[in-house]
């Protein structure tokens, strides 16, 4: 069974949003597992301290390379299991990546808090930067929630052939097209006629220009990406 480790300060937050909808659903059925260890059993001394002050001065408080090595190997990773940490510095995290991470065991993933986690512990364990984004949350907690329900809805059995299309709209780069259902007309705005022709061709070249033109203008830079994937330039060697 895929199964999500996460090492946290705040192990109360899970499942959290992970417990409800399609993933809590499937977390019930047992189709997926996740574990919240926290990293405050991994202290050592009687205060259970995790954190101190960054070397070199600063401000804030860095987590402690002791503390938080004593609890990843208390999770005992398996080799072949991705260590991940969640970070703004981190590699952004793709559907690509997300797709390699369903396809796996599951992460080991370890959620930062403070300033920052000493370097010693990223760079002695092995771990893996991982980025949702350019922008900082307070913690890691809510990035790894982002990551596993990811990839949880790729799992097999825990979302049927339904959303399959908006997965391969993205896979092949572009955004997904624009969707209508009932009613017919909404505050003067009619669905558009091609969809409810009944030509699944037209619906379907249809809906292959609207993700095309909607890539052009609301991310030029996957469209340049998937562009460029699509139709190397003379002489590019791909
Ligand atoms: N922790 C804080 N900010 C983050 C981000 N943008 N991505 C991943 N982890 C984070």
């Amino acid at each position: 069974m895929w199964r999500a480790t996460v090492l946290t300060l705040f192990p109360e937050m899970f499942p959290g949003p992970l417990g409800v909808s399609l993933a809590g659903r499937a977390l019930a059925g047992g189709l997926w597992g996740l574990e919240a260890r926290d990293i405050r059993d991994s202290a050592t001394d009687r205060h259970r301290s995790v954190d101190d002050t960054p070397a070199g001065g600063g401000p804030g408080m860095v987590l402690r390379a002791d503390v938080l090595a004593a609890a990843i190997d208390a999770a005992t990773p398996t080799p072949d299991q991705p260590r991940l940490v969640m970070s703004p510095r981190g590699r952004p995290l793709t559907q690509a990546r997300v797709a390699d991470l369903a396809r796996g065991p599951g992460p080991l993933i370890v959620c930062g808090r403070f300033e920052g986690i000493d370097q010693r512990v990223i760079d002695a364990r092995a771990l893996e930067e991982v980025s949702i984004g350019d922008y900082v949350l307070s913690g890691g907690e809510i990035a790894a929630m982002a990551l596993i329900d990811a990839c949880v809805r790729l799992l097999p059995g825990v979302m049927g052939k339904l959303d399959s299309s908006t997965e391969e709209s993205f896979s092949a780069g572009l955004l997904e097209y624009p969707q209508y259902t009932r009613p017919q007309l909404f505050e003067g705005r009619a669905i558009p006629e091609i969809l409810t022709s009944g030509d699944h061709g037209k619906v379907a070249a249809w809906r292959q220009a609207e993700a095309e033109a909607l890539t052009q203008a609301l991310r030029p830079d996957l469209w340049a990406a998937t562009t460029a994937k699509k139709a190397p330039a003379k002489g590019e060697s791909r």
